[in-house]
């Protein structure tokens, strides 16, 4: 467990050598400038500017990554562990060439981009070993942080893990009237958070036990960008940080080691009404959030999270919790040789229209089945095992009783109509994604959901009880349906996952 959280005075010399050496040069924090004991310079993803006339390449392999304790297998697309960030534009149409070079079949699903179910990338949307999917998207949607990963099902969990996954930043070009920072790999910040377990070598494992496979897979070694408690040197002002959360099974309760507030721009969907002041931020697998942080001051600060308290089942469950790690995320250097372009906070963002829920379509209740002692038992005597999947463990976990499957349709809704979904998680939290539509939270528990959740989202962290208004805007006929599903991968695997056609 890592408690260490501030920065030692030799530390922030070395990490300011690093970025002085790294702007003469021209590039800023290459990891190659990094080697010091105290901590990797923060990995930035490189950045694929996406156009309109030529195709986004991302090949899916298996690699070899240094996760700080020398190389090690991993997984990576077109990158030796998680992938490029895409910054796509709206309103754009963009080609894509997924290239499936694993010994195995994947898809890769666009995780929180509203696009046709023909190209969305669900378990339907297979790519065979040695095969390439070419889709084309079209950018619907306003500015927001979205991600990719693989959707095979059965094979998710394993799969994310081993480092399949990257960011996509939707863009309208209006940031900086906005007044938010948009320098990519300066004062806008890919930050993706992940738990791993090492084995002695220093390669990652991934062996579930079976209480590991009903309540998730949590690691106990924090990450960010594919590196432990990496060091990133940032401008005196103001820095955003589009934090992900691309862990199979592990909520982190985020704050900064010196508790200074920082500010909520924008979650899953795009931008809040305006910034939202909190001094902690709990980050549920599959959210998005982008934060503002000032570092005006010039003090070195760590991220850190506080140990998962969302996750594990409830009662009896308790001893089912994974390794309460708590820790360092992330450290930031703030260094006066890089320029701060941005010293304010925006006053305004965005207009967020009043959730509506008045003239919906239908509304619908889902019960996410838990699976804890009790549950199995009555799960296996319902014949809840009768999916069993090809990682032996399909079929546990169930949505209104009923696990996965991809021949049944679950819920249909009308093409350009909104519903209200109540979704209940009895006895353990989920958090509950939807693909294809983008929804609001009205209540989490019986309460108003925090200030910071109140934009377009598509995960929500259910705790009892959650009631979402959706909107259902892109087609998914029944013979290619949209997922909504529990985003702890090991559920969804599991068969904690529906079927939506939208019609
Ligand atoms: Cu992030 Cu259905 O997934
Ligand atoms: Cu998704
Ligand atoms: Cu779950």
């Amino acid at each position: 467990m890592r408690t260490s959280i501030s920065l030692t005075r030799r530390e922030a010399i070395l990490a300011s050598g690093v970025a002085t050496a790294g702007l003469l040069l021209g590039v800023r924090r290459l990891p190659a400038f990094a080697a010091s004991g105290d901590g990797p310079a923060l990995p930035i993803p490189r950045l694929i500017e996406a156009r309109s006339d030529r195709p986004v390449v991302l090949a899916m392999a298996a690699s070899r990554h240094d996760f700080g304790r020398g190389q090690a297998a991993s997984a990576g697309i077109s990158a030796s562990y998680l992938g490029p960030v895409v910054r796509v534009q709206s309103g754009d149409t963009v080609p894509f060439q997924v290239e499936n070079r694993l010994s195995e079949d994947t898809t890769l699903h666009w995780h929180g981009l509203l696009v046709p179910s023909a190209v969305d990338g669900g378990p339907h949307n297979t790519i065979a070993a040695g095969a390439t999917w070419s889709p084309e998207l079209k950018i619907a949607q306003g500015p927001a942080t979205t991600w990719f990963h693989p959707h095979p099902h059965g094979r998710t969990a394993r799969q994310v893990y081993s480092g399949l996954a990257g960011m996509m930043i939707v863009s309208d070009q209006g940031d900086r009237d906005r007044g938010l920072p948009a320098d990519y790999g300066v004062d806008d910040l890919p930050i993706v958070l992940q738990d791993k377990r090492f084995d002695r070598s220093g390669t990652p494992v991934y062996r579930p036990s079976m209480m590991e496979l009903m309540d998730g897979f949590q690691g106990d070694t924090l990450l960010v960008n594919g590196a432990i408690a990496p060091v990133a040197a940032v401008p005196a002002g103001m820095v955003r940080l589009r934090v992900l959360n691309a862990a199979n099974a592990r909520n982190f309760d985020l704050r900064f080691a010196d508790r200074r507030p920082f500010h909520v721009v924008a979650n899953d969907g795009g931008y809040l009404g305006e910034p939202v002041e909190v001094r902690r931020l709990v980050v549920a697998p599959g959210e998005r959030y982008e934060v503002l942080v000032d570092f005006a001051g010039g003090a070195a600060v760590a991220l850190v999270t506080d140990a998962d308290t969302q996750h594990g089942s409830s009662g009896m469950g308790m001893m089912m919790m994974g390794p309460a790690v708590a820790g360092t995320m992330v450290r930031f250097v703030p260094n006066d040789r890089i320029a701060a372009k941005v010293t304010r906070l925006p006053q305004k963002l965005g207009a967020l229209p009043q959730a509506d829920t008045g003239a919906v379509a239908a509304r619908r209740s889902f019960v996410l089945d838990p699976m804890a002692m009790g549950g199995m038992m009555g799960g296996m005597g319902g014949g809840g095992m009768a999916g069993m999947g090809g990682d032996g463990m399909g079929g546990m976990r169930t949505i209104n009783g009923r696990s996965f499957d991809m021949k049944r349709i679950d819920a249909t809704a009308k093409l350009g109509t909104s519903e209200v979904w109540e979704i209940s998680a009895p006895q353990m939290n989920h958090p509950f994604h939807v693909h294809g539509a983008s929804f609001r939270v009205i209540s989490i528990d019986g309460r108003k959901p925090p200030a910071e959740q109140a934009g377009l989202k598509d995960v929500v962290l259910v705790q009892n009880k959650a009631e979402i208004l959706l909107r259902f805007e892109k087609p998914a006929p029944a013979a290619m349906p949209y997922m909504f599903h529990c985003h702890i991968l090991e559920h969804e695997d599991q068969g904690m996952m529906g079927q939506l056609a939208v019609v």
